[in-house]
């Protein structure tokens, strides 16, 4: 049976880097504060320019280069994002036309923090059953333009950031690949991490009222975010040794969603390993939502953490709630 090789890899951020100090300027916040609670010290955060899409694009061609493939070559396009650049369509229709592909599908995905593993899954189905050979996999998110950057917001608006990655899927014969996913959600927690509006719970969708009340904004309970998180990273990553018949020390590298430097510490001590093997950028980055573990394989891939024929287990967790793993073989 085929299977989907990650072939090529790459991404793209906003130029515009925001401290931690900057931030001291416009909130209640300090850098102590939110380095000890997230690990986070810079994001980047749009400037006027940019949108989602001008991220996802740079990111798709990124991966296009490092995969040595062209835009003919992609038979299906997903995009993970909770932040497309219009209410509808998504931006995948937008990243088919400005790359220049043939007439292909193209779709959103809206699974959060989630949505990069739940993309590759999709395409994972779709190069198995020998529908398509080459797809193209993003994670595209702009979140800094929905925060409350007040005092009241704080609490989120430290950690959320802006950015891009992508990912080559293609048909092999060889033992490469994805191994195994495995998705999950609680839709039981949704009010815990959401944004309400605009949405068809309220009619007409956005008023001024809404906006009164900070009803476009997220909304998180930290602390029944990061309860749960710690939970379920470690029981989906087991899910994907399981269903390999694999133990840790058979993994080169797990690559969590960056939500939270101190979530990546649980995880490293409830799995028994050291943070050597379970990689963090979110120093640099902030949390991306989808578009933290795609520039997070970048990164790990750059420092030589992995490489040809080693495992790696890509694992997420956010809103819905949503997790899922992955397993790879490079
Ligand atoms: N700067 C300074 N102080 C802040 C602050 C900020 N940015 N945000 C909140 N505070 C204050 C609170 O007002 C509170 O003050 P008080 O004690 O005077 O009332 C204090 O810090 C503690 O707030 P609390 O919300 O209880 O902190 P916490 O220990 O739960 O940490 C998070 C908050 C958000 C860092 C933590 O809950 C967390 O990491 N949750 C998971 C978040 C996450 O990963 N989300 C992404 C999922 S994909």
């Amino acid at each position: 049976m085929k299977k989907a090789q990650i072939t090529g890899i790459g991404f793209n951020v906003p130029e515009r880097i925001v401290t931690n100090q900057d931030l001291e300027k416009i909130m209640d916040t300090n850098d102590q504060w939110i380095q000890k609670r997230s690990g986070i010290t810079q994001r980047h955060w749009v400037g006027e320019e940019s949108n989602t899409s001008i991220l996802a694009i740079k990111a798709a061609k990124n991966a296009m280069l490092d995969a040595k493939i062209d835009a003919n070559d992609i038979d299906l396009v997903i995009c993970a994002t909770l932040t497309s650049d219009y209410f509808f369509p998504g931006i995948s229709n937008q990243i088919q036309h400005a790359l220049e592909m043939r007439k292909v599908g193209a779709f959103d995905i809206k699974a959060a923090c989630s949505a990069f593993i739940y993309s590759l899954s999709i395409g994972d189905q779709f190069i198995r059953t020998e529908q398509y050979k080459t797809i193209l996999v993003v994670g595209a998110e702009v979140q800094s333009t929905a925060l409350d950057i007040s005092d009241e917001g704080r609490n989120i608006s430290v950690l959320f950031a802006d950015g891009a990655g992508a990912a080559i899927l293609q048909a092999t014969d060889s033992n490469k690949g994805i191994l195994s996913t495995h998705l999950h959600s609680d839709g039981k927690f949704l009010k815990e991490l959401w944004c309400e509006a605009p949405g068809t719970s309220n009619n007409p969708r956005l008023t001024k009222d809404i906006l009164d009340e900070g009803k476009h904004l997220p909304y998180m309970n930290g602390r029944e975010v990061f309860k749960n998180a710690v939970r379920r990273f470690p029981e989906v990553i087991n899910e994907a040794l399981d269903a390999n018949k694999l133990t840790i020390d058979d993994i080169a590298q797990i690559i969590p969603h960056q939500a939270n430097h101190r979530i990546s510490e649980a995880v490293a001590r409830r799995m028994g390993v050291g943070m050597d093997k379970v990689f963090s950028n979110i120093k640099n980055y902030g949390n991306t939502t989808a578009a933290s573990i795609p520039i997070a394989m970048c990164e790990a891939r750059e420092k030589g953490l992995f490489s040809s024929d080693d495992i790696i287990i890509l694992a997420a967790f956010g809103a819905g709630f949503t997790w899922a793993s992955t397993a790879i073989r490079w």
